[in-house]
């Protein structure tokens, strides 16, 4: 019978070495020396790191890099990104300096806001629920105030409270959905603390509503959640030439190369097989700029491919389009991220995204991260239907399988020219350090 811990969590950092040395390695020397290698030589650093999570025991790193040349709104950004993929910052850094010359990126906010629900069960009908909040809505706003107070300052707070029949979906289900402006933050936090406080509210004065009591109805709170589906905070983003301009491409002539990029986006909005891979690509960037500004790239991940299946399938987030000879690409998604709060206000990493992005509002990240999107998303497609992405890919990954095989400085300053016209592979380049020793 396997044997669980307990108490875990309140062993010091050594207990738990300690512990997982005894219970899965021999050597708790080299254990603890890995992990010790990648701690904070200062401490305070490494006490912020630790206070983000439980059990933490050493810190995990990833590549930060940097992608210049982006103009987004005529403005010249650098986008801090944080990524193990080889070729994902070398590929979007191409993309950005392609679009520099033809004017950029273009980008709006459409709409901005976050929504969180208040699933409950109730016995009796529609009517006699919107009676009970719309008599009550005074109080129930009202226990949200301690929260809401500075929020509104910043010009957010509770924009609306909607009561939704679901009783067609499940019986007694009933939902009040409630629309949130969270200002420059992402809002998980606040979003979810007013929506326990009205729980808490509703259940209490449902309690003592007179015609509930009589009619022998009642509410019962089952959750009170945020939701990370936002298709009301969308963003879209843009950038467009003359097909003319499409030059330089892999030797390509420029219409046939608009052609063919335009029928490689068609493919994404037709087939899964290929709009669950183009979206990926677009995820590659998103995702690389969220960690670095310390967002919540889980929730943008499951707001974006919920909103891929918008229309009852699964299709690609971008477009191309060719009209009147221009070819344009484009992007819609709903993205909510926070330039405030959470993380942003911690880690010296993120502070300093920041501070590289000039430190936008919300509303101005969303814009960057759509466009960061839409050019990842071009520069993968743009692989594709020319060379394909093992060429660019397998240059990055060289370096990797180089110091997989011990290869030192020489070595691999040599295989560099050595496979600049080879196959990389695990047991080219194994066989190239054997044989350049
Ligand atoms: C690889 O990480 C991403 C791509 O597969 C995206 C795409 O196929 O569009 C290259």
């Amino acid at each position: 019978m396997p044997k669980k811990i307990i108490g875990f969590s309140k062993l010091s950092r050594e207990e738990k070495i300690d512990w997982l040395s005894e219970k899965i390695f021999d050597d708790s020397n080299q254990v603890k020396s890995i992990l010790d290698n990648y701690l904070n030589s200062n401490k305070d650093i490494q006490a912020i790191h630790d206070s983000f999570s439980e059990n933490s025991i050493s810190n995990f790193y990833l590549p930060y890099s940097l992608s210049p040349n982006f103009l987004i709104n005529n403005k010249n950004y650098t986008i801090p990104l944080v990524t193990e993929e080889s070729s994902v910052v070398a590929a979007l850094s191409n993309a950005a300096k392609f679009w520099f010359d033809k004017g950029g990126f273009k980008s709006k906010v459409e709409s901005f806001t976050k929504r969180g629900h208040i699933h409950l069960s109730f016995n009796g009908d529609e009517e006699a629920l919107k009676e009970f909040i719309n008599n009550n809505r005074e109080y129930i706003l009202k226990s949200t105030d301690n929260i809401t107070k500075n929020m509104k300052k910043r010009g957010g707070g509770i924009s609306a409270i909607n009561i939704i029949d679901k009783t067609s979906d499940l019986k007694n289900y009933f939902q009040l959905s409630i629309d949130f402006d969270t200002s420059d933050s992402m809002g998980a936090n606040f979003i979810n603390s007013c929506l326990e406080a009205m729980s808490k509210k509703i259940e209490e004065l449902s309690k003592q509503y007179d015609y509930f009591t009589k009619s022998g109805y009642s509410i019962n709170i089952i959750m009170s959640i945020l939701s990370n589906y936002t298709p009301d905070c969308i963003v879209e983003a843009h950038a467009e030439c003359d097909i003319k301009d499409l030059i330089d491409i892999e030797g390509i002539e420029s219409e046939e190369f608009a052609k063919k990029m335009k029928y490689a986006f068609d493919i994404a909005k037709v087939d899964i097989n290929r709009a669950v891979t183009h979206n990926k690509g677009i995820m590659n960037g998103i995702d690389a700029i969220l960690i670095a500004t310390g967002n919540d790239f889980r929730a943008v991940e499951a707001g974006i491919h919920s909103y891929a299946s918008l229309n009852s399938k699964y299709e690609s987030l971008s477009e191309c389009t060719i009209l009147d000879n221009k070819f344009r690409i484009s992007i819609k998604i709903p993205l909510s991220v926070g330039t405030v709060g959470g993380i942003t206000d911690l880690h010296p990493l993120v502070k300093l995204s920041l501070q590289i992005l000039g430190s936008p509002s919300s509303r101005d990240l969303m814009c960057i991260i759509a466009c960061v999107g839409l050019a990842q998303n071009f520069a993968a497609v743009r692989s594709l239907i020319t060379s394909g992405i093992q060429q660019g890919h397998m240059k990055m990954h060289l370096i990797n399988l180089l110091i997989k095989n011990n290869a030192n400085e020489d070595q691999i300053k040599r295989a560099k020219k050595y496979f600049v016209d080879k196959e990389i592979n695990n047991s080219s380049v194994s066989e190239f350090i054997k044989s350049n020793k």
